[in-house]
């Protein structure tokens, strides 16, 4: 046997390469053997990606809680827990962060680490590796449009967030009443063009970042802003408490009111639940190639999933109870955050200052979610056409930005253009990809991750040794989270719901 055999087969067997060496060379570089991806000239082992790595656990925990917690938890969660009816939906929610959020999540870094590229080609290689048919890479594929989708939109929103720094920090709102924010933001609504503006900034700033690639300059930035984001959740929670609307906040959030529960309430749960924990599209898978092998999978999840959920039940508490203290309504849409938290900031001493701040703030959280949306698409066409990451950034963000404006003009011109139902192009958008695509992604990945890949990837990748532990994965991964999709879709689709 010569010595290149030799080393394959004890590679081989360490790293179950055996099906990988199609596309792998071996090769001595820098007086290391090294396996080289062919395509292209970058030196990597199997357990590295060619995209880079996250330097230790608390970073990929950063970035994931950097993409997990964003618009979702601080302006989408409260506006739909409010039009839906508070309580029974957000248990709803709990539940299914619980139990479909957090398994699929595991799947995904799984399915990313031992893939180790971007999700089409991670998926394309254990399709391979499992044997399984090709068209579980549709997941892949799917996930890139759905993150295209739901960028166009975030972008928009995200652009109110950064108009709102300047509006607050120069004292606009300072002691207005409920009547003047509503107006401010009806204001905001009926420009387009100030809000392409900041749609445009938002978009440039995301992808100039994207550009430069995930690792840098990521870590620094999210150590201090996320705690710091948190801090002030919890000032303005104070603040909620001290105006006198906390009980009737916690009450509408917590109290089980059946007559509330819709089924399409529910279907918003569900895909809010994968919308705010970034799965099922990809963008976790994404991150979790970088992860490096010495990182529990399990526990990591746990925290990140706690994380975000605690961020938005905060968020929610001290929104609801703005709501309440001012009379104002908590059905009233897309708009909630903007108007209850520049009227709490501007009835605070030093309210200007920290309203700027929360803006900057939320504006932050939600440039690491836009990221991460970004990230399978930019490595997936890295890794096809060899292409700089800049360039295609650059690409991706002049698309996104373009499909954004229809988000832009449906909250003016095209405030009559429906595209489904009663839905402006916003809100197909957003009910598309959250409601529909989502969960399908999470239901598809829970399915594969159950049922088609290898007992023993599964079982190394998680560190699993006992049959217990084992028995749950299965559990979770082929009944419960499937089953639980399957559910709501069809109460959702039921004729008489
Ligand atoms: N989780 C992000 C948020 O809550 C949005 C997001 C969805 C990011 C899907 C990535 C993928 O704001």
């Amino acid at each position: 046997m010569c010595i290149r055999d030799r080393i394959i087969g004890e590679l081989g067997e360490r790293y179950e390469i055996a099906d990988w060496i199609a596309n792998w060379q071996l090769s001595v570089w820098q007086d290391r053997i090294q396996l080289v991806r062919l395509r292209r000239d970058i030196y990597v082992t199997p357990d590295e990606s060619t995209h880079g790595m996250w330097s230790s656990r608390w970073l990929f925990v950063l970035a994931a809680a950097g993409s997990a917690v964003g618009l979702g938890n601080i302006w989408k969660f409260p506006y739909i827990a409010g039009e839906n009816g508070g309580g029974v939906f957000v248990v709803a929610y709990l539940f299914c962060v619980a139990l479909v959020g957090i398994p699929v999540m595991v799947a995904e870094v799984l399915i990313g680490r031992q893939g180790r590229q971007s999700p089409i080609n991670s998926m394309r290689l254990l399709v391979q590796q499992s044997e399984g048919s090709k068209a579980w890479s549709l997941i892949g594929w799917a996930g890139v449009a759905a993150g295209f989708l739901i960028l166009s939109f975030y972008s928009v929103i995200a652009g109110w967030g950064l108009y709102y720094i300047g509006e607050l920090a120069s004292g606009g709102f300072t002691g207005v009443d409920g009547n003047t924010a509503t107006q401010a933001l009806a204001a905001l609504h009926s420009n387009p063009i100030l809000m392409a503006v900041f749609h445009t900034v938002f978009m440039g700033i995301t992808i100039f970042i994207v550009a430069r690639g995930v690792v840098s300059g990521l870590e620094r930035a999210i150590r201090w802003l996320m705690p710091l984001l948190f801090v002030l959740l919890i000032v303005l929670l104070g603040y909620g408490i001290a105006s006198g609307g906390f009980a009737e906040g916690f009450d509408f959030m917590f109290a089980l009111r059946w007559e509330s529960l819709s089924f399409d309430g529910l279907l918003v749960a569900l895909g809010h639940a994968a919308f705010t924990l970034s799965i099922g599209m990809g963008a976790i898978m994404a991150y979790g190639a970088y992860v490096p092998s010495s990182v529990s999978i399990t526990r990591t999840v746990m925290t990140i999933a706690m994380l975000d959920t605690l961020v938005a039940l905060i968020a929610g508490l001290a929104i609801f109870s703005i709501v309440f203290a001012n009379g104002l309504e908590p059905g009233s849409g897309p708009g909630l955050m903007f108007v209850t938290v520049p009227l709490a900031f501007g009835q605070m001493p030093l309210g200007a200052l920290f309203g700027g701040i929360f803006f900057i703030l939320v504006s932050f959280a939600a440039i690491t979610s836009a990221i991460s949306l970004t990230e399978p698409a930019i490595a997936f066409l890295v890794e096809e056409y060899d292409a700089s990451r800049s360039r295609v950034a650059v690409g991706l963000g002049i698309a996104c930005w373009l499909l954004g404006l229809a988000s832009v003009f449906s909250f003016n011109i095209w405030s009559d253009v429906y595209v489904v139902g009663e839905k402006t192009v916003f809100d197909s958008i957003d009910y598309l990809t959250a409601n529909i695509m989502l969960p399908l992604g999470a239901l598809f990945i829970a399915l594969f991750a159950g049922y088609v890949l290898p007992r023993v990837t599964v079982m190394s990748q998680l560190g699993i040794t006992s049959e217990s532990a084992m028995a749950i994965w299965t559990v979770a991964l082929r009944v419960v989270a499937p089953l639980g999709i399957l559910a709501v879709f069809l109460y959702t689709i039921w004729p008489s719901g």
